[in-house]
């Protein structure tokens, strides 16, 4: 053969192998039992190149020892196109996949098509959310995050490939398929493949994340995020927002009216109207309705309130923002309002610091931070987000930013408390990957309870909390079935920014701005504040489970299938919660008072009368308006505080501690001024709770000078 020809078909072997192995996608381990695949040539725009917090490696050690990847990662395999790539991902033949954010009309997503793409309004189950996060986990015990802020799609074994339909033809087709009637009978086409299609990327880093327990591999993702948020302790009492056009008078009243009748409620919130222009924002205070701002702040203080100011991220042109945001803001508006590139310092620090000398400085402790979620993508009249073709100075695109923005508002909101070592706990419509370190709960404007409970147990699987509000409702069954699963959930929050008046004394809007109250008000704003108490008194437990979320990564609210994996019942539970390691929570939905309930195995007690359930099965449970389904778990010790009114940095919680069952396992108190950063410095006790030779122990350890725990009693349910 000619040299010239061999040299020639050497040099188109070299080029073609190298082309091979630059594809070949390349493995690095990141930390203990998490690896990353990188995939072709990866975007400069992703969420880990905006993250905020480091991932805590210290904790990912403390995790179980992981000797080898929980999947094979060779068997991953990439292909860049025209459109974009693909990463296909193995799946076993029995394996459920959960995740993907604010997920809304579906829970168990194998066998779905999920397009995340940020959006208020859902439509169907095809993954549109206000929260979309591109990271699942599998029942196998495993969990994979995809670094994009594209609008990717998982197709999770929904979509067979050729090669392996044809493997399985038999079983796909012939079996069912042969007449158009069967078109629409249901039948499982199963793939064992996720394809992972991101689109306008040339490449993508995927991370998988180990066990062994599928709680672990979600831990490991949050831990990967920075860790969950520990929210000030006052955060996690009850949050009322008033009506949208309220004047420092009308809020002032109200916020006297519940100190007078001792409704709980710990912070205060404002909607719109306390700014000058609001679609879009001045962050201007309103000069006629709150002519004098700092005397209302502190008024609103004096009461024992933490106040939080609605406002949303478009810029409006008579803004002192505006002219510094200018040219840092992407190249079309909504409302006619600067969107800020929040991806560059420049743009958050601007933002950040007017927000900290003119409100938080003066005393604003939390935002309620909305519009962020690319709303109302459904409805082509409605632009109420920029277009995906927009430009941003950071060369960020449309698509990008609306998959960003919700945390990117966040970061930027939260560094403002960060450098004045405050915590807060805010509201946000948006959010998506990595985000567990903010402080921030998700609402939405839209307003099925049962719709509510799963999007609350979707987001557990990926670093976000879920704040299922109350706001006007049906009937008096239907609020005060709303007002319990607020109670049990991340944030419990009323708001009325419809309604004059609290939703106890009237649930119906047009009557409730009429002045016209229920007969029975008082009694159904009793029937409120009783539950509200019940909130307060699980304060010091719930700030337990949330130290939990921080330091192990541990989600404190969160769907059964996580802590009971190995039991195939808790796969289609989406409607039942676990509330900390130790309750179990069932709603009442739509007012009702009777459900079925699932109890997973082992022994279970009654959260009001200490009845002993033996679980591992239904019950069909009937319970009047003043109590609801919760469950505390066998051998726990949970400890009850008498409720207060609100809580600031001295408050002092005194504790019955119940310890249920034969063997009941040590809770540990976290014990700090509850409302700094310094606990992240190690000044914080533990408080640990031990119930042992028939009484009951505590060990307090650490350097925090204060006490906030007393224990009066001690009491044993077996
Ligand atoms: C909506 C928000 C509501 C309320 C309202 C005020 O976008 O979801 O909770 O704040 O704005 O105009």
């Amino acid at each position: 053969m000619d040299i010239k020809k061999v040299g020639g078909l050497f040099l188109v072997l070299v080029v073609l192998l190298g082309t091979c192995f630059a594809n070949a996608p390349k493995i690095t381990k990141v930390a203990p039992g998490i690896w990353k695949i990188r995939c072709g040539e990866p975007e400069k725009i992703v969420p880990t190149a905006y993250q905020c917090y480091k991932m805590k490696k210290d904790a990912l050690a403390e995790m179980p020892r992981i000797k080898s990847a929980p999947i094979d990662l060779s068997n991953i395999s990439f292909k860049t196109r025209t459109r974009g790539c693909t990463v296909d991902l193995p799946l076993n033949d029995t394996e459920r996949l959960f995740g993907f954010g604010l997920q809304i009309n579906s829970f168990d997503q194998r066998g779905l098509r999920k397009q995340l793409i940020t959006n208020a309004y859902p439509i169907g189950n095809v993954g549109f959310t206000h929260a979309p996060v591109p990271f699942y986990v599998s029942t196998k015990g495993y969990g994979v995050y995809v670094d994009t802020a594209r609008y990717v799609a998982f197709y999770c074994g929904s979509h067979p490939k050729l090669a392996e339909a044809d493997k399985n033809q038999a079983a796909n087709t012939t079996e069912a398929g042969d007449t158009p009637a069967d078109l629409y009978k249901p039948r499982e086409i199963n793939s064992n493949v996720v394809s992972v299609d991101v689109p306008g990327a040339q490449g993508v880093d995927i991370y998988v994340f180990a066990g062994p327990a599928m709680k672990d591999a979600v831990a490991r993702y949050n831990l990967f995020s920075g860790g969950g948020t520990l929210p000030p302790m006052w955060g996690l009492g009850v949050k009322y927002r008033c009506e949208k056009d309220f004047d420092a008078a009308n809020a002032l009243r109200l916020a006297k009216y519940f100190r007078e009748k001792h409704l709980p409620i710990n912070m205060f919130g404002l909607e719109p109207m306390w700014q000058t222009g609001v679609y879009p924002c001045s962050y201007v205070w309103h000069k006629e309705k709150f002519p004098d701002p700092d005397a209302f702040i502190s008024e609103i203080i004096g009461m024992n309130y933490k106040l939080n100011l609605w406002e949303h991220v478009y810029v409006r042109w008579d803004s002192p923002l505006y002219k510094p945001l200018m040219h840092l803001s992407g190249d079309y508006t909504v409302w006619g309002g600067l969107v800020p590139d929040f991806t560059l310092e420049k743009t958050r620090n601007i933002f950040g610091s007017y927000h900290e000398e003119n409100l938080v400085k003066k005393g604003v402790t939390a935002f309620k931070i909305d519009e962020c979620d690319n709303s109302n993508y459904a409805q082509a009249k409605k632009p109420w987000g920029f277009p995906e073709c927009s430009e941003f100075p950071s060369g960020t695109d449309g698509e990008q930013m609306h998959n960003m923005l919700g945390v990117l508002y966040q970061r930027t909101m939260q560094e403002i408390f960060d450098r004045n070592n405050m915590r807060t706990y805010g509201d946000v419509r948006a959010s998506g990957a990595l985000a567990a370190p903010y402080s921030f709960t998700l609402y939405s404007d839209m307003y099925d309870d049962e719709v509510y409970m799963r999007m609350g147990l979707n987001a557990s699987f990926s670093g976000l909390l879920w704040s299922p509000e109350i706001r006007q409702t049906s009937s008096i069954p239907d609020l005060i079935r709303r007002v319990q699963q607020a109670c049990f959930s991340p944030q419990l929050t009323f708001n009325s920014w419809m309604i004059d008046n609290p939703p106890w004394l009237q649930f119906d809007r047009a009557k409730n701005n009429r002045n016209e109250f229920l007969e029975n008000a008082e009694e159904v704003e009793n029937m409120c504040r009783e539950i509200m108490r019940v909130r307060m008194s699980l304060i010091p437990y719930l700030y337990a489970n949330f130290a939990k979320y921080y330091w192990q990564g541990k989600p404190p609210f969160r769907a059964l299938v996580m802590d009971y994996t190995n039991d195939t019942a808790t796969y289609n539970i989406d409607d039942e919660s676990m509330v900390g390691d130790s309750l179990l929570f069932a709603p009442f939905f739509k007012g009702r008072n009777k459900r079925t309930v699932y109890l997973p195995k082992g022994n279970w007690y009654c959260f009001w009368t200490h009845q002993k359930f033996k679980g591992g099965q239904e019950y069909q449970i009937e319970m009047g308006l003043d109590k609801c389904p919760v469950f505390v778990k066998d051998n726990s010790i949970l400890p009850i505080a008498e409720p207060v009114e609100y809580v600031d940095k001295d408050t002092m919680f005194k504790l019955t501690v119940y310890a249920f069952g034969k063997n009941p396992k040590p809770i540990t108190l976290i014990e700090d001024d509850g409302e700094t950063l310094d606990f992240q410095k190690g000044k914080y006790n533990t408080v640990k709770l031990t119930w042992s030779n028939g009484s009951g122990q505590i060990a307090r350890k650490g350097p925090y000078k204060g006490k906030r725990y007393e224990i009066i009693k001690w009491v044993h349910i077996d």
